[in-house]
């Protein structure tokens, strides 16, 4: 092989490689590049290498010669390649952002325990039965006492354990009347609303909101949850009343749990009874209940010959609070979160 054909070769050599790393736009082209032209097996370098030896021996010292100078500068053009791709790369990466800091956690958020008892109390009651009513919170005198038996004179509705809202006019605001509407004192109310709406028989429960004027203590707030039962039907009694209510406690706070009824009286049950659960050693009282009245179902059309009914009232919170252990109801509505962050 003459000299003069080397040469021309090798130029031909420097000038494809150079052209092909010019053309490389990423990591795979750069690579199937590098294996073409600097490859150490079976790259074109190589090749031309070999070549050398059947030139005339006076001419291989310039042969060899300028075979390094044309390696050398495939491997220029090999390096520049890959520093214009290494760039790229880098400034696509924010110089600010640094890999190795331990990264943030996401603050993820709480049910309110009030929240998860209510879901939990309607999860119970909904196996035996009981689908969720609701009513408004803003009541009008009719659902709130009229309907329930609560007569006009009757102490319930006194102003001071009440929130009645306030009526305006031109003049201003009117005093506080007995007729106007209130913030409901107590979710009984839902039991007049189902029964406007729906024929026996009825198996409802209403978890909701109950507003009195009491100072806060730790077992009082002037807001607080109930849970309202109602079942009516031919031939409820109150063996039915207390299973259902044994049924639930043994369910929520556990089996070992017993139930006690007190005579006691409302105006819309007849006969009532205080409704006391024994749990961790202790006789505690969580709300009221007893058999429909007679002038509740009139009320609302029902014919009191042809239908019974129980109905209870559970205080949530206490429910939340004994299971829980709780002993401030005041700590569920300071909006603390070391204390909700327990639950
Ligand atoms: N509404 C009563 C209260 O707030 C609780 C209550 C007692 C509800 C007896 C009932 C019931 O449904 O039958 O104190």
């Amino acid at each position: 092989m003459s000299l003069q054909d080397f040469l021309s070769d090798l130029d031909k050599l420097v000038q494809e490689a150079s052209a092909a790393f010019d053309a490389v736009t990423d990591a795979e082209s750069l690579e199937v590049a590098r294996v073409r032209y600097v490859g150490q097996k079976s790259g074109a370098l190589r090749d031309i290498q070999k070549q050398i030896s059947k030139i005339e021996p006076s001419d291989r010292k310039a042969a060899g010669m300028r075979f390094n100078e044309s390696k050398a500068a495939i491997q220029d053009a090999f390096n520049d390649c890959k520093q214009r791709l290494g760039q790229g790369e880098a400034a696509a990466i924010d110089p600010t952002f640094d890999p190795t800091l331990p990264g943030l956690r996401p603050i993820v958020g709480h049910i309110h325990p009030i929240t998860q008892t209510i879901e939990h109390l309607m999860e119970i009651m909904g196996r035996m039965g009981f689908e969720a009513a609701e009513g408004p919170e803003v009541e009008d005198p009719w659902h709130n006492f009229v309907a329930l038996n609560i007569p006009e004179d009757h102490p319930a509705r006194d102003p001071l354990d009440n929130f009645y809202l306030a009526t305006a006019n031109q003049n201003g605001v009117e005093p506080v009347s007995e007729g106007n509407q209130l913030l409901r004192s107590q979710t009984s109310t839902v039991q007049i609303r189902v029964m406007e709406k729906q024929k026996p028989p009825i198996r409802v429960i209403s978890l909701g909101r109950v507003y009195r004027p009491d100072a806060p203590d730790a077992t009082h707030f002037p807001m607080f949850h109930q849970m309202e039962g109602l079942f009516v039907d031919r031939h409820v009694t109150m063996a039915n009343l207390k299973t259902v209510l044994r049924v639930f406690a043994a369910n929520y706070l556990g089996d070992d749990v017993a139930i006690r009824f007190r005579p006691s009286f409302f105006p819309f049950t007849e006969p009532s009874v205080e409704v006391d659960f024994f749990w961790n050693d202790a006789w505690v009282e969580f709300g009221g209940a007893g058999m429909v009245d007679p002038n509740v179902f009139e009320a609302v059309g029902y014919d009191p010959e042809q239908y019974s009914g129980f109905a209870f009232g559970l205080g949530v919170e206490r429910l939340c609070m004994r299971r829980h252990g709780i002993t401030d109801i005041r700590d569920l509505y300071s909006g603390d979160l070391r204390f909700l962050r327990q639950f």
